[in-house]
């Protein structure tokens, strides 16, 4: 959120720089099955972000000090590639990769059925290829793809979409100029089926007002994205 109100990127017409209206949702691919070696794996491009994800298990969890008796544990790793953005990334885990990390997992733990399989491990390896904004809903939701294409028992797939302000317009899904130029910044987790809401962050301000169409805005396309993931889900492989 740099919110530099001078940088302009909404036209007279209401578009936003990458042509799109406020409510529009970047394109979005996801194809399963990408990682053999894995037990379930998923690609997701949306828009220019360009995530993989592998999901190993569930195995025994090692080492045992971090054995829960009673469940599984959601071992979730996300990383941006040095190559990933324009500014090289230094390898490694950082502040920011533990954060979403965590989140990601927090999130993911609300509807996998982790009381299936005491003692054991789920892990969760989210690689981002290119990033252009939004990269923790991205890699939330292709590992939701994942873990279903591995099999792991679910109540719902977590859905999630960031929207924000940009020029005091609230717009869906910001792409990298307006995560970078805008005012506010709202990533949330959806539950589809139940409406739930997992995870939610906020970056800038909102009015009550503007974080409501935010809000309704991110569900909307929770429900679209959500459906691309399900045709991914039964025809397996890029669809
Ligand atoms: O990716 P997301 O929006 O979830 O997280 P962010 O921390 O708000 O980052 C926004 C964007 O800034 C990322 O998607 C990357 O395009 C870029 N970024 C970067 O170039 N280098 C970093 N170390 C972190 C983020």
């Amino acid at each position: 959120m740099g919110g530099y109100g001078d940088v302009q990127m909404i036209d007279e017409n209401g578009l936003r720089m990458d042509g799109r209206t406020a409510t529009q949702v970047r394109p979005i691919t996801i194809e399963t099955g990408v990682i053999p070696v894995a037990d379930g794996s998923c690609r997701m491009t949306w828009g220019t972000n360009d995530v993989i994800v592998a999901v190993y298990g569930p195995m025994e969890a090692h080492p045992r000090k971090i054995q829960r008796q009673d469940r599984a544990v959601l071992d979730v790793r996300y990383n941006m590639a040095p190559f990933s953005t324009s500014d090289r990334i230094r390898p490694g885990f950082n502040r920011r990769s533990r954060e979403i990390s965590k989140v990601t997992a927090d999130a993911l733990e609300s509807v996998v059925l982790l009381e299936m399989y005491p003692r054991s491990k789920i892990r969760v390896e989210i690689e981002v290829l290119c990033a252009e904004a939004g990269t923790r809903c991205v890699g939330l939701t292709a590992a939701s793809v994942a873990l279903a294409d591995a099999g792991i028992p679910m109540t719902d797939m977590v859905v999630s979409v960031a929207s924000g302000k940009v020029n005091d317009v609230v717009v869906c899904d910001l792409n990298k100029e307006e995560d970078n130029y805008g005012e506010a910044d709202l990533p949330m987790g959806v539950l589809p089926n139940s409406g739930e809401l997992v995870f939610l962050q906020m970056d800038g301000d909102l009015s009550p007002e503007e974080f409501q169409i935010a809000w309704d805005y991110n569900i909307q396309a929770a429900y679209e994205v959500h459906k691309i993931m399900i045709e991914a889900l039964k025809k397996g492989g890029a669809n």
